[in-house]
């Protein structure tokens, strides 16, 4: 086993802990790991400076893959979020988040199974909003055929690669009949070039629903960027919330793994976190970098742990610290 470099982004507030956390399990597992730490923070940013320093940029660039802890992004006015700028500058086009029932968990839907594909660099996270008069905004959705081609090829290949045998595209354009319509346009076009794999559409509104009511609908979906992000904290909360949920972003050529959950400023500092879903995330990332079975040993530990359930971080009604949690993890490799 050869020794790889991976950037480690620790993140604001509990990104450091649960980072922690991750470096621990994985050294644990002997997964043959070095990092490379940016403590880039949204706290740093200094106006009319890059909002990502370009050398962090181009060292996961240059390593391929990275891990990140959650950064702040401020509701309202001021900058640009930096997990929005890392994704776009990074050209990570699909952002899969699995979200499947926990053994263990306590929820009222037994059997989710959904993995979430979402664009993850255009519709209406651009950016582009302007107030036309005061009292009028404007805000563009941007839908190219490229990268709605592009996410909707990733999907199926997804679908293939991990023998699941349905895609759902995702759309309302009922309504959004230009933009939805071509992503959905896109999504048909590229289903017929996989015929191994069903291929079915829904309403944004009706697959709300259903994936409450009839979660076993659905298989892997894929959505334009915002109804992705709505939509998997809404899978993520059938299966226990995004404390519990992985998420990697993926490009040509470049890898994120990154927790999807905030940086909860109220237990930072605390040992309180739950850093399940870095975990998680992280076990994609080792999955997508070729080491399966240090993976499914992390994967098994953490499952065991959860299932077991005597020692739970207090998001999960425990009273475990995410130290004492962390070490759990590790006796059970
Ligand atoms: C997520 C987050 C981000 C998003 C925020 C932090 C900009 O909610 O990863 O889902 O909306 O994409
Ligand atoms: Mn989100």
């Amino acid at each position: 086993n050869t020794m790889r470099t991976v950037a480690l982004i620790p993140g604001d507030g509990i990104g450091p802990e649960i980072s922690d956390a991750v470096k621990k399990v994985l050294a644990a597992a002997g997964v043959p790991i070095q990092w490379e730490e940016y403590p880039i923070s949204t706290k740093n940013v200094v106006p009319g400076q890059d909002l990502i320093p370009s050398n962090v940029l181009d060292s996961i660039r240059r390593l391929g893959y990275g891990i990140k802890g959650p950064l702040e992004t401020p509701i309202g006015k001021g900058h640009k979020s930096l997990n929005l700028t890392l994704r776009q500058a990074l050209g990570l086009y699909a952002n899969v988040r699995p979200c499947r029932t926990i053994p263990g968990i306590q929820t009222k839907f037994p059997a989710v199974d959904v993995v979430i594909i979402r664009e993850n660099t255009e519709g209406e996270y651009v950016g582009l909003e302007h107030e036309v008069v005061p009292g009028v905004v404007e805000s563009l959705k941007v839908i190219t055929r490229v990268a709605s081609e592009r996410v909707a090829r990733f999907a199926f290949e997804f679908a293939r690669q991990n023998k699941r045998r349905r895609v759902t595209a995702i759309h309302k354009a009922s309504v959004l009949k230009l933009s939805d319509g071509m992503f959905l346009d896109c999504c048909r076009r590229i289903a017929a070039e996989y015929p191994d794999i069903e291929f079915k559409e829904a309403l944004i509104e009706l697959c709300s629903g259903y994936l409450i009511s009839q979660p076993e609908r659905y298989d892997v979906l894929v959505l334009t960027n915002l109804a992705g992000d709505i939509i998997s904290d809404l899978a993520a909360g059938l299966v226990g919330g995004l404390g519990l949920t992985a998420s990697l972003n993926k490009g040509e050529h470049t890898v994120l793994a990154e927790a999807v959950h905030g940086t909860a400023p109220d237990i930072a500092g605390k040992d309180l976190a739950n850093p399940t879903a870095l975990l998680l995330s992280a076990v994609l990332l080792l999955r997508d970098m070729g080491l399966q079975e240090h993976a499914n040993r992390i994967e098994h530990a953490i499952y065991t742990v959860l299932r077991e359930g005597q020692v739970r971080t207090r998001d999960l009604g425990g009273k475990a610290l995410c130290s004492e949690y962390t070490q759990a993890i590790i006796s059970k490799l």
